[in-house]
């Protein structure tokens, strides 16, 4: 695949020579996607609403690992934008899939199982569409292939035919793109600034921040922690920041009683690509900060560390 470098993107055209092509493809059928409201999908989501309106449908998929009140926000954001999107639950299916299981990459082949056979195989069934639109970009492709890390939405450059293992084709039209690129078309297509700015945040969503098994509770503790890390950074510019959460218990105090507890890294990547990143110089005020708040707002965290690791060797997600 040809790279369309972000300074050579030229993304009224792109969008144009895009929508003919996708609807070239599809012809009169009908196509559904996935909305998890992140920059790609949301990009992708514009782009096919403008090549085949009605007959593409929306789908947010509640796997029970996104943040706080996540599935409602994209919901309304996508109404404003005259976008319809139906919320599906499938948090039982994700949690199942993943009880048991502490492997990284058996981790995300559950969710890439769950996503496309189990949950997008129902719906292409009920819904009678041929073709899944989603916003695959390059920099995924290329970790994926380099066997790095199986990002979730990676099917055919790993020789997987989608049409023959789960019923239906899949259209990438980002895929060219890097996500400087995505965010240049994301705003020709009318996004607005707080969707084509938005921090990356990976399609496995929190369960490749939870090292060892996701479970429910787990979930709810570096969700929990994911939200305060959010809203502390929300001013500083960096491309991504995150919290995670260790597997490894170690021994704390509060109100003089030993604690076996949790323990929360924070992570925070400054980047253009994705593909290198540096960690962001945090004053000590804002770590102070982060500490005392994820230790007296998180139940059971008695200790929080900040991660220093440049990618490479570390990558931006734990998992
Ligand atoms: P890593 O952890 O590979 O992350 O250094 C690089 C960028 O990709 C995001 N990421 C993902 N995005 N599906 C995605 O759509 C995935 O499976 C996935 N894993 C990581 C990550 O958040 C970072 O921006």
């Amino acid at each position: 695949m040809e790279e369309i470098k972000a300074e050579d993107l030229e993304p009224e055209k792109f969008v144009k020579e895009k929508i003919e092509e996708i609807s070239a493809i599809v012809g009169s059928n009908s196509a559904i996607n996935a909305l998890s409201g992140g920059v790609d999908s949301s990009t992708v989501t514009m782009l096919g609403h403008k090549a085949f309106g009605d007959r593409l449908k929306t789908y947010f998929i509640e796997n029970g690992l996104m943040r706080e009140g996540e599935p409602e926000q994209v919901v309304s954001l996508f109404e404003k934008l005259g976008v319809k999107v139906e919320i599906v639950d499938a948090q039982k299916q994700f949690f199942n899939a993943l009880k048991g299981m502490a492997d990284p990459e058996e981790k995300r082949e559950a969710i890439t199982q769950t996503f496309y056979r189990e949950v997008f195989g129902k719906l292409v069934r009920e819904s009678g569409a041929k073709y899944l639109l989603q916003g695959t970009i390059l920099t995924d492709v290329e970790e994926t292939v380099a066997g790095i890390k199986r990002q979730h939405n990676i099917l055919e450059q790993l020789g997987i035919d989608p049409e023959r293992e789960f019923g239906y084709k899949i259209i990438e039209p980002l895929i060219p793109l890097r996500k400087d690129g995505v965010r240049k078309v994301a705003e020709v297509l009318g996004l607005p600034a707080s969707v084509y700015n938005r921090a990356p945040f990976p399609g496995p969503a929190l369960a490749a921040r939870v090292i060892g098994e996701v479970t429910p509770e787990r979930i709810a503790v570096v969700r929990k922690a994911t939200a305060i890390v959010e809203e502390e950074f929300k001013d500083t510019g960096a491309f991504q920041s995150m919290a995670i959460l260790h597997e490894d218990r170690v021994t704390g105090m509060r109100g003089g009683k030993r604690e076996y507890g949790m323990q929360i890294e924070i992570r925070s990547w400054e980047s253009k690509d994705a593909r290198t990143a540096t960690p962001t110089r945090l004053s000590y005020d804002i770590l102070d900060r982060l500490s005392e708040r994820i230790t007296t707002e998180v139940p059971g965290v008695v200790s929080v560390t900040y991660n220093i690791t440049k990618k490479p060797p570390s990558t931006m997600e734990v998992v």
